[in-house]
């Protein structure tokens, strides 16, 4: 086996660990904490639980909650000059994978002086970020607990991955009741946003025994939950194990990295400004059905976690069975239709092909798939 390293933040996961943050911030040595976050969370009455437990702690600290779905470059830049304008020294994230990654692009932006775009790719950070503590409002984008920054390119209209380890938060207060006014559509997205962490963590050439254990428990969780937490949104007992899903597959997929779906979902992204999590559950099954059989047994081993008895079948029928499965899945959550129901063009798959096949996330693939055969399975997604 060869050596593989294993990087994971302090988190605290349970109940309440939102209330925490006054007083995690004043431990990190704030004197002005940079509150990052969004219209939904704010909305949601997420922020000002935040706001009531920094004041508590006798911190002071700037809102800022320009950002977008698909955080933008220019809301990036934006943000970090109001960081340094107001001489904020920590930074606070509370909402999904959005606003985390924001948060993200403002850490490098205000310690690196140099725009947003010029850290693309793996380790292209070299001075590091200002201490950071993330709260996940979403079970699934698993920014709270990942060294990934996904940021869209406004003028090439292109997501970029910034991957580093300086990314990775000094904090995550993973509180399952942060989740509970998450709409279906989101609880949905996100969820299999999870799911497609796990999977693709579980199956990336980069994988280890240790991402492995995680991956896969993500897999049961997200199977035998998602439904539960869509229908019954106030019940913990569907909140509490889709969050634990979307830390273990954070720390699965931080470490092992992602693949082919994301590399396509990420070129859509940029393109659409269509919901990640939508994206990556339209493309999951295809992608599944052309890397299966370069891992079967890895592939088995999911579809076992994921609830199937597959293990004693022909290899054909194994694989038709784990794509029909995950297909079901998705439409019972929601996510029916194709790409042309998102808004796009068949005219866009070419250059959208282009893009996913250069996207950092294809290089931990199973096998690496031709700019056509990316072409394929998008019409395939169709
Ligand atoms: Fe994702």
């Amino acid at each position: 086996m060869e050596p593989r390293k294993f990087v994971a933040p302090e988190f605290i996961l349970g109940e309440g660990a939102l209330d925490l943050v006054g007083r995690y911030a004043a431990n990190l040595a704030a004197k002005k904490v940079f509150l990052v976050t969004d219209p939904g969370v704010i909305r949601a009455g997420l922020a000002a639980k935040v706001e009531n437990s920094l004041a508590q702690a006798g911190l002071p600290f700037v809102v800022f909650s320009d950002v977008a779905p698909n955080p933008k470059d220019v809301e990036v830049m934006a943000g970090a000059e109001l960081y340094l304008r107001e001489q904020c020294d920590v930074i606070v994230a509370v909402g999904g994978g959005s606003p985390m990654d924001c948060a993200k692009g403002i850490g490098i932006v205000v310690s690196n002086g140099a725009n947003i775009l010029l850290f693309e790719g793996v380790d292209r950070v070299e001075t590091p970020c200002p201490p950071l503590i993330c709260i996940p409002t979403t079970a699934g984008s698993s920014a709270d607990i990942s060294q990934f920054a996904i940021i869209t390119d406004t003028a090439r209209k292109v997501k970029i991955a910034i991957i580093s380890k300086v990314l990775m938060p000094d904090l995550a207060l993973v509180d399952p009741l942060a989740t509970l006014s998450m709409p279906a559509a989101l609880t949905a997205a996100t969820g299999l946003d999870a799911l497609v962490h796990a999977i693709e963590a579980y199956v990336s050439n980069a994988n280890s025994p240790v991402t492995d254990l995680h991956a896969l428990e993500a897999i049961r969780l997200v199977a035998r939950n998602l439904k539960g937490a869509i229908e019954h949104p106030l019940d913990l007992g569907f909140r509490k194990p889709m969050m634990l899903a979307s830390l273990l597959a954070g720390l699965a997929f931080s470490n092992a990295s992602l693949g082919l779906v994301h590399a396509m979902a990420h070129s859509l992204g940029g393109l659409s400004n269509v919901p990640h999590g939508d994206c990556n559950a339209l493309l999951l099954e295809y992608v599944v059905a052309h890397n299966f059989d370069s891992v079967p047994e890895r592939y088995v081993a999911i579809g076992e976690a994921f609830g199937l008895e597959i293990a004693g079948l022909p290899r054909g029928e194994q694989k038709g069975r784990l794509v029909e499965a995950l297909r079901r899945f998705r439409i019972e959550a929601g996510v029916s239709g194709g790409l042309r129901e998102l808004g796009i063009r068949k005219a866009d798959l070419p250059k959208l092909a282009e893009n996913a096949s250069k996207d950092p996330c294809i290089v931990t693939n199973p096998v690496q798939p031709t700019v056509q055969e990316i072409e394929m399975i998008y019409e395939r997604a169709f």
